[in-house]
């Protein structure tokens, strides 16, 4: 509640502000007002190849800018915070994405619309918040079924500079950093000017982490990454940024070693119920427990080579979130047998497989 208040307390001054020096993006004609100038001559625009909306790579996302003008958008863009923006990207049938937070607060200064023939975007006062990627992509509807045209989906990561928000503002005041030896782990202080530069401090005892060499580099569209983190990197950390005016401290990131065994699957076996008896129905239920984007393949073996009637099994999966940033992936197969008979007792296994190796448990069946 806290966080929320201050945060809402910092856009409400965010968008009181308006007009401190920007830098304006560069003008470009449109490219629909008859005549374009190349090198400083006027040339008549040579005739559209196709009917495609746009030569393929070349991004058709614009910015609207006044009086009927359009800058065509790269990779980044650095836009002043508080003034409204209007995004527009050409096709009939034109999706969007942008960043989560305006989705997580319902925001009702974001709007998308289909106007025709291109696709809009609005984004009334933005701020340093609304940093992030933003995207259109097209969709190819064949009667009611669309897809998305992943060739032609176009994205820019729009910067909304604010000189007193250099780090883009985070809706958590101290933020847990995982850090496993087999990925990169990032320490997401972004801002809000790609020119500022930035530096990663440790608290205690206070000192600077050195980027020199390829371990820790910094993305501003990401924070600091850190290659193969190991544990002399855990502790309380913080960044600092500066551009033209003080530097500024971002929030404290608090980074903690994790050792994962990455290895064959941890599996438990259950049978219900406890007991069974000829005619009952049984479910062996083989379960693991691992990380979330590993999945896991299982395999059964009934006791009888023959069982007396066809044998059915069933797998699923689901996430569970426990706590900040952890999650743990629950695969399952289960093993149904209708109407046992004596040739469904004896010893079960179940073999897990994953990308490091296989595990086969086993759990005995037995009338009574
Ligand atoms: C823009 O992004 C594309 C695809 O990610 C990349 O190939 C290209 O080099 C980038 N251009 C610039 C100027 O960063
Ligand atoms: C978001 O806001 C709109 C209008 O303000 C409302 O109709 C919609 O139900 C809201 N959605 C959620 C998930 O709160
Ligand atoms: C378009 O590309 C962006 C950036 O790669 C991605 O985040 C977004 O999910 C993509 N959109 C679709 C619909 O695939
Ligand atoms: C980076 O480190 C190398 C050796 O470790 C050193 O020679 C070089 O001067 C350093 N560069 C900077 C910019 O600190
Ligand atoms: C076996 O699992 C199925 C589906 O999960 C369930 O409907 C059924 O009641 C279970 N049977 C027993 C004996 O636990």
């Amino acid at each position: 509640m806290k966080t929320c208040l201050l945060l809402c307390v910092a856009l409400v001054l965010m968008q009181l502000q308006y007009g401190f020096s920007q830098q304006q993006p560069k003008r470009k004609k449109d490219p629909g007002d008859g005549r374009v100038r190349q090198g400083g001559k006027r040339v008549k625009p040579r005739p559209p190849k196709t009917k495609d909306p746009g030569v393929r790579g070349q991004s058709l996302l614009t910015q609207v800018l006044d009086k009927g003008h359009f800058l065509r958008l790269g990779n980044t863009t650095v836009l002043p915070s508080g003034r409204s923006l209007e995004l527009r990207c050409k096709g009939a049938n034109i999706g969007w994405t942008y960043p989560s937070y305006l989705d997580t607060f319902n925001d009702s200064r974001l709007s998308t619309n289909q106007i025709d023939k291109y696709g809009q975007l609005v984004l009334t006062a933005p701020s340093a918040a609304d940093t992030g990627l933003y995207s259109c992509w097209v969709n190819l509807c064949d009667g009611r079924e669309c897809s998305v045209d992943i060739d032609r989906n176009y994205s820019t990561y729009i910067f909304f500079s604010d000189k007193d928000n250099l780090f883009v503002p985070s809706l958590i005041h101290f933020e847990l950093v995982y850090l496993r030896p087999d990925r990169s782990a990032v320490v997401p202080c972004r801002v809000t000017d790609p020119q500022a530069r930035v530096s990663l401090h440790r608290e205690v005892p206070p000192e600077e982490v050195s980027t020199n060499g390829t371990d820790v580099t910094f993305d501003p569209t990401r924070g600091f990454v850190l290659q193969s983190p190991g544990p002399e990197l855990q502790g309380v950390f913080y960044c600092r940024a500066q551009s033209r005016g003080a530097p500024q401290i971002s929030t404290k990131f608090q980074l903690l070693y994790v050792e994962v065994p990455s290895g064959a699957p941890f599996v438990s076996l259950q049978t219900s119920p406890d007991s069974v008896a000829d005619g009952d129905s049984m479910n062996v239920t083989c379960t693991v427990l691992g990380e979330p984007e590993v999945p896991i393949d299982f395999n059964w073996i009934h006791p009888n080579p023959e069982p007396s009637r066809p044998v059915q099994t069933h797998s699923h999966w689901r996430l569970v979130k426990r706590g900040l940033g952890h999650t743990t992936r629950v695969s399952q197969s289960v093993l149904s047998i209708k109407d046992l008979s004596s040739r469904d007792y004896g010893s079960y296994i179940c073999k897990a497989k994953n990308k490091y190796g296989e595990t086969a448990v086993a759990t005995d069946v037995h009338a009574g």
